[in-house]
This record gives C-alpha cells, sequence and structure tokens, in this order.
C-alpha cells in the first residue's frame, strides 16, 4: 500500500547493513508496502547509495542522542543514546500508518497485517514484559504526536537512556488498557527467550515472523565461513543460541546485500566489520587496503593488518589481480582453510 511504510533507522554504516537486510528480508516476503529508513550524516556514501536501492524512500535526519550516561550504563549500551533519533518517523506524515523496524531485525515470514493494527502496537519486552519493546511497533505519523514526544523526553528523559524508555513512559497505558495492541511475541522474538524459556522458543519458535538480534552481539559483528556454512565469532553460547536465525541472516547478505556494496564501494574498503571470508583475500593480497574485516574483531585489527600486509609481500602479482578481479579460487589454492592457515600462521 502507498500510504502505509515499513521504517527503520540507521546512523552509522553497521547499521546500515542490517537495514538493507531487512529490506531485503521485507521484500523477499512480498510486502506491498513503502520501505523507508532513516539515516545520519555518518552514514558514507556507498552505503547511503545501497540503500537508495533498496528502500522506496532514504531521509536523512538530525541524529537526536539522549546523552543520559548513567541510565544506558545500567543497560551496559552506552551506544544506545542515539536511538532517540526513531522518535522522527513520527515525522513521515505522508503515509497513514507506519511500522517502525530495528535495523537488528529479519522478517522470516509476511507481516502485512501489522497494518490493521493500531498506535501504539508492540509486543512485550522480553526483561520486562510490562514493557513493550521498541524494536517493532506500530505507529501513526503526526506532527502533533512528534511535538509532544519532543515535549515529554525534555521534561521526563528516558528511564533507560534509549528510545524505548521514552516510548514506554509516553505510551504508558499499553500494558493495561487494549489487549489487540499487544501484539504476538513472534512479531518481535529475540533470542533472550531461548535463555529464559527454553520450552517454549521449541514450541513456538517455528512460527517466528521477526526475528531480533536484541542486545551487544549483532549478526555483523561476527564471521560467516560460506563454505561451511557456520557463523563464528563472539560468545559462544550466544552464537549458538541464535545460529539457524544468524545463518538466515548471513545467507541473505553474502547474497543479495554484499554484491550491491561490492559495486558501490569499487575499489574503496570497506570499514567494517562486515565481510564475509570468500572477500577476505582482498584484505589479503592488498596492502593499501588495511582494514578491520569480519576475520578479525576490532582489537585484533593491527595484527591482521601486519599479516595482511606480509601476505601481499608473498603474494605474486598474478594473483594479486585475480583476487581484484574477483576470480579466486575458492575451492583450491585459495580456500578458506588456506587462507586461515596463512593467517594463523602470520598472527604466530
Ligand atoms: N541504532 C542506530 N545507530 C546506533 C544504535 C542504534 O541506528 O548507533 C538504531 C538501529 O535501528 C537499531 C536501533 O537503533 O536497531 C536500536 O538499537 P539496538 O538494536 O542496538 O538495540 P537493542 O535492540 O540491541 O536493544
Ligand atoms: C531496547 C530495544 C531497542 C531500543 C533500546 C533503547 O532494548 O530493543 O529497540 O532502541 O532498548 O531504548
Ligand atoms: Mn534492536
Amino acid at each position: 500500500m502507498a500510504d502505509q511504510a515499513f521504517v527503520t533507522l540507521a546512523t552509522n554504516d553497521n547499521y546500515a547493513k542490517g537495514a538493507m537486510v531487512l529490506a531485503r528480508s521485507l521484500r523477499n516476503h512480498h510486502t506491498t508496502s513503502k520501505l523507508v529508513v532513516l539515516t545520519g550524516p555518518q552514514v558514507s556514501d556507498p552505503c547511503q547509495s545501497v540503500l537508495k536501492k533498496l528502500f522506496d524512500e532514504v531521509r536523512v535526519v538530525d541524529v537526536l542522542d539522549s546523552k543520559d550516561t548513567a541510565h544506558l550504563a545500567m543497560m551496559k549500551r552506552p551506544d544506545l543514546g542515539v536511538t532517540f533519533t526513531k522518535l522522527h518517523c513520527w515525522t513521515l506524515t505522508h503515509y497513514s500508518k507506519c511500522v517502525f523496524m530495528d535495523a537488528d531485525t529479519l522478517v522470516v515470514s509476511n507481516i502485512d497485517d501489522l497494518f490493521e493494527r493500531e498506535e501504539l502496537s508492540a509486543a512485550p519486552d522480553p526483561g520486562w514484559p510490562d514493557c513493550f519493546n521498541t524494536g517493532v511497533f506500530v505507529f501513526q505519523p503526526s506532527m502533533a504526536t512528534y511535538e509532544k514526544l519532543m515535549q515529554y523526553s525534555a521534561e521526563h528523559g528516558s528511564f533507560d537512556g534509549g528510545d524505548q524508555g521514552v516510548l514506554n513512559g509516553f505510551f504508558s497505558s499499553w500494558a493495561t488498557t487494549d489487549i489487540s495492541k499487544h501484539l504476538p511475541f513472534i512479531y518481535n522474538l529475540s533470542s533472550i527467550a531461548l535463555y529464559t524459556y527454553l520450552p517454549a522458543f521449541k514450541q513456538y519458535g517455528g512460527n517466528a515472523k521477526v526475528v531480533h538480534f536484541l542486545g551487544q552481539m549483532k549478526p555483523w559483528s561476527l564471521t560467516f565461513d560460506p563454505k561451511a556454512q557456520k557463523v563464528r565469532g563472539g560468545s559462544q553460547d550466544a552464537v549458538a543460541s541464535h545460529s539457524s536465525f544468524l545463518l538466515d541472516w548471513w545467507t541473505l547478505y553474502s547474497r543479495e546485500v554484499l554484491p550491491l556494496l561490492q559495486e558501490h564501494y569499487g575499489d574503496q574498503p570497506f570499514h567494517s566489520g562486515c565481510l564475509v571470508f570468500h572477500t577476505l583475500p582482498w584484505l589479503v593480497f592488498n596492502r593499501s587496503h588495511l582494514f578491520a574485516s569480519s576475520i578479525v574483531q576490532e582489537e585484533e585489527c593491527q595484527e591482521a593488518s601486519a599479516a595482511a600486509s606480509e601476505a601481499s609481500r608473498l603474494s605474486s602479482e598474478e594473483r594479486r589481480e585475480r583476487w581484484e578481479r574477483g576470480q579466486a579460487d575458492y575451492m583450491g589454492e585459495d580456500s578458506f582453510e588456506n587462507i586461515q592457515k596463512k593467517l594463523d600462521a602470520f598472527l604466530k
């Protein structure tokens, strides 16, 4: 529907990659609604270009930051002050109804029925079910509501330092007044459910419509080994508990988003930890492109850079050119195992 939209937010390149995957997942499940992404000036030009391909509307907004370090520290998420920027979504008044979705969500089934719900519909937060989680919510754009929200946050702040605290304060009757505004948990299934109620997850998890990678560990901060079809990195528990959904995210990312990014980045290096292993050779054989890839966490970046320089010295010019043309011998000499061995040797 032309006057309905799914809306997400990405203030930097990492979340932008999440937004790209989300957009593809919505389209793959045949949504008929528009797709909108709110971005900040920090998002790089190549990422902006890819967003423009995948979304009907890319709107650059002022990044709002609660700067409420005390409350954010309680959640151990000092980075979430900028989620205040989400409140801009109420200014999208050229749509009659919208569904906001965090950039770390993935749609696994059509959810267009959400537009039949009223503002403010959302699923319970797994940590405190009398609060709604703001990873997925139905709202009605309105400048009047936007102004009231701004005023409310100036006067009351946010009890968690992010948008969820403000929105739960503002829509405080959600817990008790109208059950139709409680979305089933399968519309915002966070992996936390796995730890807190495993039998229910086993019973109902298969009906999930939206998966939410809530918490510090995001799909793009992990690594993907396409040959073994495994996601690695982070805490093993967390990876294991997310595994099939993480695999879905990475499969979509590597098949449908990465090619677009590669096209738009051209010769420039990627700057975020969001590469699949099969792009690693580009890192290894290009001395000039020293950056943190997903094979290394940020703190290991320097070592990997040294390894990359060393590797580039050892490699032949011809081989390098083949890599750069994207003609790597993934199954043979340039297989993931061989690259891993080489890196391991250098890192030692
Ligand atoms: N977000 C963003 N930039 C940031 C942090 C957050 O654009 O630096 C947006 C993004 O849409 C993200 C949402 O705000 O999904 C909420 O943050 P996050 O998903 O990390 O919070 P969580 O769900 O883990 O509590
Ligand atoms: C929550 C929500 C997220 C929100 C954050 C800050 O954990 O999942 O969407 O941005 O809290 O309030
Ligand atoms: Mn989230």
